[in-house]
């Protein structure tokens, strides 16, 4: 039986010009390049200039991702921006950005805020809408400007975070409904509460009228992000009905590269099929996974036929998984 699917058929990103190595970070808090990279994996990040803002890198990387599709603005149906960094509480940044690219109004448009499971959550939304036949595609951006929220005396947290943005566009193209098809194959997204005060801001709108800075218990992060991230591997792949032996990539959030060398330990992924981007873009929370399926699509690693299991982890907690074939 025939399927619809959500085809990713272009991707993009962007990044502030600007760059924050470790080095420069141990003249601004009492650190260094050797405990940052052995403890994180990072190196440098990009960090966004006075004026600009979360949108200007929606803009940027949408453009790419339209680019690289062949398609234009006015073909687009829907758009969702995941992000916990927006221009302005409200509207969404989705808004925003749909008025600058000049998207056909009428288009839905609206944020997720799913920390860094944002972008695994967003494109649950829009591949829905388009298996549903609601919609017949679809842009979908995560997005941050998390230097605005960082605490830059605070070296505990200061030293893990970037900014920048992925997009992906999507487009409904029907399928034979089995595990050999293209597009996205599954998706599942988790939260669970009880964690709401490990990883958040420690201020909000309706809190206390701030946006805060970002607080967690770092150990606590680690420990629970490792079966989480597995869970969403090891889930979306049931539900793709493929197993681990059928993909080609892993493509894991960026928050650290001991937390994703160690779910490539326990499931056996050969480090050669791990995407790793953290060490140049630090934790970019929601626009972490776009910018790195963007980044090694734009490289050639990642082809068109590949099968890439996509798992994420971030503040809530929110964690979750996604198959695509490319
Ligand atoms: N430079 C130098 N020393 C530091 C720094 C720093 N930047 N930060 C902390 N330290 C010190 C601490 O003060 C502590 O010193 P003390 O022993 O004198 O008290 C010592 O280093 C050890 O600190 P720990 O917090 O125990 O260090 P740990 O080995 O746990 O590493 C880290 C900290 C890197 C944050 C780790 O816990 C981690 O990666 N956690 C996951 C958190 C994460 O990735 N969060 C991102 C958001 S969540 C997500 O995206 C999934």
């Amino acid at each position: 039986m025939s399927l619809i699917r959500s085809h990713i058929v272009g991707t993009g990103y962007s990044l502030p010009a600007k760059v924050l190595t470790n080095d420069d970070l141990s003249k601004m808090v009492e650190t260094s390049d050797e405990w940052i990279s052995t403890r994180t994996g990072i190196r440098s990040r990009h960090i966004a200039s006075e004026g600009e803002y979360t949108s200007d890198f929606c803009v940027k990387a949408a453009q790419m991702a339209l680019k690289n599709a062949g398609m234009k603005i006015e073909e687009i149906d829907f758009i969702i921006v995941a992000t916990v960094t927006p221009d302005n509480t409200f509207p969404a940044t989705a808004a925003k950005v749909g008025k600058i690219l000049g998207i056909r109004p009428g288009v839905a448009a609206m944020d997720v805020n799913a920390a860094c499971s944002g972008f695994i959550y967003a494109s649950q939304i829009a591949d829905n809408m388009i298996r549903l036949g609601q919609i017949k595609t679809a842009l979908v951006i995560g997005a941050e400007t998390l230097s605005r929220i960082v605490d830059w005396t605070d070296r505990n947290t200061c030293v893990l975070f970037g900014d920048g943005a992925g997009a992906a566009v999507l487009k409904a193209s029907e399928e034979q409904g089995n595990n050999t098809d293209r597009g996205i194959l599954s998706v599942k997204i988790f939260a669970d509460a009880s964690h709401y005060e490990t990883l958040c801001s420690d201020s909000g709108v309706s809190f206390n009228q701030k946006s805060g800075f970002i607080h967690m218990d770092g150990k606590e992060v680690f420990k629970i992000a490792i079966p989480s991230l597995i869970e969403g591997i090891e889930s979306s792949l049931e539900l793709a009905d493929l197993t681990l032996k059928d993909i080609d990539w892993y493509l894991p959030h960026q928050a650290n590269a001991r937390i994703i060398d160690s779910v490539a330990k326990k499931l056996e992924i050969d480090d050669s099929k791990v995407i790793i981007t953290v060490d140049h873009h630090g934790n970019t929370s929601a626009a972490s996974i776009p910018l790195a399926l963007a980044e090694a699509v734009e490289s050639g690693k990642i082809k068109r036929g590949d099968v890439v299991v996509i798992s994420s982890m971030g503040a809530g907690f929110t964690w979750g998984g996604m198959v695509v074939r490319i």
